[in-house]
């Protein structure tokens, strides 16, 4: 069955590994998924944002994702990813979600607050764990200065008191990474991540992960990051070949033969991520 994020999440934070979480938007991908955290041998979080399942249809996404978990041989959860509303995540929680983020990074601090702690409170009283976010995850400009930059970083003591007056299990900081692509190599700012895995004390989650060096993100591994969160790359790898595909075979027709390629590649990929988050 599909399970939460708890254990897997405490257990790579307390040992300075990470959870992969991939951007799950139909069977090719989720097949994808699993079988590349199989061939690690590491549990694995299925996620999707609400556009997602509304493309997929609920009740497909939890049905293929508790077949995944029922038939996989490492531990799986399915979460909400950037969930926008409380009724977005109430959604999820009744079909079957097994872990969420609520998102409010975009209201002010007290509302934010007020928004997750209601989240939390219902989420906890079916034992499903909770993130959320503060500052800013969002795709740098080149023409924004560094003091720009920094107002959007997550301030720790902001996040002390965030994590502590709503509950979250895990915690979504803004340390200089970004959504999508990057125009240059992120600068992710590890001492500021340092003093908000000192000051908050929950697993903490990267965003943004595609496009940031193995390195800085093997770094990170030792100043709290237990999530890591991968999409883009994912969806670039997955169109690329289907695009090289249909090049080299513009009349085949049958999505037996032509989804394939994709989907062994997207298994190496997810394979080579698993293995870069552990320790
Ligand atoms: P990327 O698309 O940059 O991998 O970011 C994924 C993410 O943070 C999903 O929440
Ligand atoms: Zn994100
Ligand atoms: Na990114």
């Amino acid at each position: 069955p599909l399970v939460t994020t708890n254990e897997m999440l405490e257990d790579a934070y307390r040992n300075n590994y990470a959870i992969g979480a991939f951007g799950a938007h139909n069977l090719e991908i989720i097949k994808a998924v699993i079988a590349g955290a199989e061939k690690v041998g590491a549990p694995v979080i299925l996620q999707t944002t609400s556009s997602t399942y509304k493309y997929v249809e609920m009740h497909y996404m939890i049905a293929l994702a508790k077949t995944a978990a029922e038939q996989a041989k490492v531990p799986v959860a399915l979460h909400l990813d950037h969930g926008e509303s409380y009724k977005v995540v109430m959604e999820c929680l009744r079909a079957g979600y097994t872990s969420v983020m609520i998102d409010g990074s975009s209201l002010p601090f007290e509302e934010n607050i007020n928004l997750v702690k209601r989240v939390v409170d219902a989420a906890s009283a079916i034992n499903v764990p909770v993130e959320a976010e503060l500052g800013t995850i969002g795709g740098v400009e080149d023409d924004v200065t560094v003091e720009e930059k920094n107002a959007f970083f997550t301030d720790p003591k902001l996040a002390e008191r965030f994590v502590n007056e709503t509950g979250i299990h895990s915690f979504a900081p803004a340390f200089g990474t970004a959504h999508g692509k990057y125009k240059q190599e992120p600068q992710l700012q590890f001492e500021l991540l340092e003093e908000i895995h000192r000051a908050t004390n929950v697993p903490l989650v990267m965003h943004g992960a595609s496009g940031v060096p193995e390195e800085s993100v093997r770094k990170s591994l030792n100043c709290g990051i237990a999530k890591v969160n991968f999409s883009t790359e994912l969806k670039d790898l997955f169109a690329e070949q289907l695009r090289a595909f249909f090049i080299e075979n513009p009349t085949e027709n049958d999505p037996r033969k032509y989804f394939l390629p994709a989907r062994e590649a997207l298994i190496e990929l997810v394979e080579h991520k698993i293995v870069m988050l552990q320790k």
